[in-house]
């Protein structure tokens, strides 16, 4: 018989939002008529943007034509996309950034879980505790991870962040070669200030550590001094990769597309001693295992950077953060301790008393029909507290505060 990557063994036994959605759909089956409100998984409700939209349509049209059919892309993404990027989400905020240090990719989830190929299977990874479980889950399965002890794994360094340190995760006491860091947060839904993450970034340089930086919810920031991209803090292009997302920005969980900031002056060092450049080979890694997003989600992404394209999603995200108000508002008056909701569309909520995560998704889900995501499923920090997302429609965020009220 073959033999596995015994790794696997040491995770848990489903991914956080597949185990949600195991527990939901069991649900269901046994309250068939409950009218169930989704506010667990981080999946938008609102259409694509009309700009997107017509992009697209537009790109179908092209792969019906002999002459504007387009087979196989570069596997780093086309010129188009990666042109109005460099130009909009960086040198347009006064980052110097080019087209070829931009990777597109079909999701910061699959990029952030690849990228770790082209690093040394022995090195050491920080991450904080509540996490993205992507993170973890994909260094267990490199190997990474050594023993599972409790919650945790033993090759693994975890950084609190708690309501006792204002979610800001604090400096390792001991160095690890890579730090995952995610602001706007998930799960906490905070972020971080650019002082705070100066801190970071000059930790990195002192230290020689790679910052895996996820600002996949970037377009949800509304505090100034919040920045959206870590290359706004100076020297960041030497320690940091940014991974960017159109899902939460435009919508496009279902059709697939972001990028990744691999800038040509980041370095690793080989075992020999010898400076490797990143950018070269995470294009040596991507040409091999990846064939490009598709031709027409990118061409849909293009449409994100025009003028109406840029007010067609910056509607929806107010739309998304004006749930997120109306959730904060209804939980503080409730009575509920929260974080998070002002830079991100996620909600961090306390659960009530001493409840557990899971007893208090399985009272909302049984009691009101509303489904979050246990807190302890992003980290042992995370027990006692829940995840909701602003993703849903008003009519329902309403309806299932409406429901929380005492
Ligand atoms: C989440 O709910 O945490 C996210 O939607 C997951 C993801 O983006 O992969």
């Amino acid at each position: 018989m073959v033999r596995i990557n015994d790794n696997y063994l040491r995770l848990p036994e489903s991914y956080l939002f597949s185990e949600v959605a195991r527990r939901v759909a069991e649900f269901q089956k046994a309250h068939p008529g409950k009218e169930i409100i989704r506010m667990g998984i981080g999946d938008v409700t609102r259409p694509l943007c009309k700009a997107a939209i017509d992009a697209m349509h537009s790109a179908v049209d092209d792969e019906a034509s002999a002459s504007a059919f387009h087979g196989y892309g570069p596997e780093q993404g086309y010129a188009f996309l990666r042109e109005k990027i460099a130009l909009h989400d960086y040198s347009g905020r006064g980052i110097d950034i080019d087209a070829d240090e931009i990777f597109i990719g079909d999701g910061a989830k699959s990029d952030l879980g690849n990228f770790t190929d082209i690093l040394a299977t022995d090195m050491t990874v920080a991450v904080t505790d509540p996490v993205y479980p992507v993170y973890v889950d994909t260094n267990v399965m490199a190997g990474r991870g050594g023993e599972r002890i409790g919650e945790h794994h033993e090759g693994i360094i975890y950084l609190p962040v708690n309501k006792q340190n204002g979610y800001v995760p604090p400096l390792p006491d001991r160095r690890p070669d890579v730090i995952y860091l995610c602001s706007p947060n998930n799960p906490t839904g905070t972020a971080l200030t650019r002082q705070q993450l100066k801190e970071w970034v000059d930790y990195a340089r002192r230290e020689g550590c790679l910052i895996l930086f996820d600002s996949a919810y970037e377009a949800y920031i509304h505090t100034a001094d919040v920045p959206h991209s870590i290359y706004e803090i100076e020297g960041a292009k030497e320690v940091a990769v940014e991974f960017r997302s159109f899902s939460k920005t435009a919508g496009f969980t279902g059709v697939r597309c972001g990028y990744t900031v691999v800038p040509r002056c980041l370095k690793g060092r080989a075992a020999d001693g010898e400076e490797v450049s990143l950018n070269r080979l995470w294009n040596r890694r991507q040409s091999t295992k990846f064939n490009g997003a598709s031709y027409i989600s990118q061409r849909g992404a293009e449409a994100i950077y025009t003028e109406e394209g840029q007010r067609q999603t910056k509607e929806t995200v107010e739309y998304y953060m004006e749930n997120a108000r109306i959730m904060r508002e209804a939980l503080s008056a409730a009575g509920y301790e929260t974080a998070g909701g002002v830079d991100s569309p996620y909600i961090w909520l306390k659960t009530p008393g001493r409840m557990s995560s899971w007893d208090f998704f399985d009272f909302l889900l049984s009691t009101h029909g509303i489904v979050g995501t246990p807190g302890s499923g992003f980290g042992a920090e995370g027990e006692g507290y829940l995840r909701l997302t602003a993703f849903n429609t008003r009519e329902a965020t309403l309806k299932a505060m409406s429901l929380l009220l005492p």
